[in-house]
């Protein structure tokens, strides 16, 4: 498995979906979203735990990986800010795009610059091995969130959804307490 065609397989499902939120409304809006959470978590992960340490050693990939890393940091961020919404609003809309615009920076980077550089860096069947591994990590995180999900809805309705309830209380504190700094800021 060439890591590239893996990689950027992601990429171009990730941007499909973002294509699906822009036409989304309400609570389905929110559903794309975390399709879009978990691609990218998902993505991230395989990235720095495989693909990036061995590209952050040679001098021609050191400095972009480093900053992949950064953008990583940035979206990672932005998901969660997003994820806690229970609505959507302009606010949410914003970071929605703010979101995207660094995806799809973060996409083209990798693609332009980082793949052509780590390929000569590293060579084909250094490249190879490593979509191996990364294919491998996919799955293996893939099934446990599959595990999880499937023993959830096995039964445990109830606690998951007084574990909702919980979280949404929570929701609200934390939504209160924004809207009371906000307001304090404009006084
Ligand atoms: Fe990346």
């Amino acid at each position: 498995m060439d890591a590239f065609k893996l990689l950027k397989a992601d990429h171009r499902k990730v941007a499909k979906l973002f294509g699906k939120l822009e036409s989304a409304n309400g609570k389905a809006k929110l559903e794309v979203f975390e399709q879009i959470k978990t691609e990218l978590e998902l993505h991230t992960h395989i990235e720095e735990k495989i693909f990036y340490p061995v590209l952050e050693k040679p001098k021609q990939t050191h400095d972009l990986t480093l900053e992949a890393y950064e953008e990583h940091d940035v979206v990672k961020n932005l998901l969660r800010q997003l994820s806690k919404a229970k609505s959507v609003n302009d606010e949410w809309e914003a970071q929605a795009k703010v979101l995207r615009e660094n995806v799809e920076h973060h996409v083209e980077e990798e693609e332009n610059e980082l793949f052509p550089k780590a390929e000569a860096a590293l060579g084909e069947e250094k490249i190879e091995a490593l979509g191996e591994e990364m294919a491998a990590e996919k799955e293996r995180k893939q099934g446990r969130t599959a595990t999880k999900s499937s023993k959830k809805s096995g039964g445990a309705k109830k606690s998951a959804a007084k574990t909702k309830s919980a979280s949404t209380a929570a929701k609200r504190v934390r939504a209160s307490k924004t809207r009371s700094k906000k307001s304090a800021k404009k006084r």
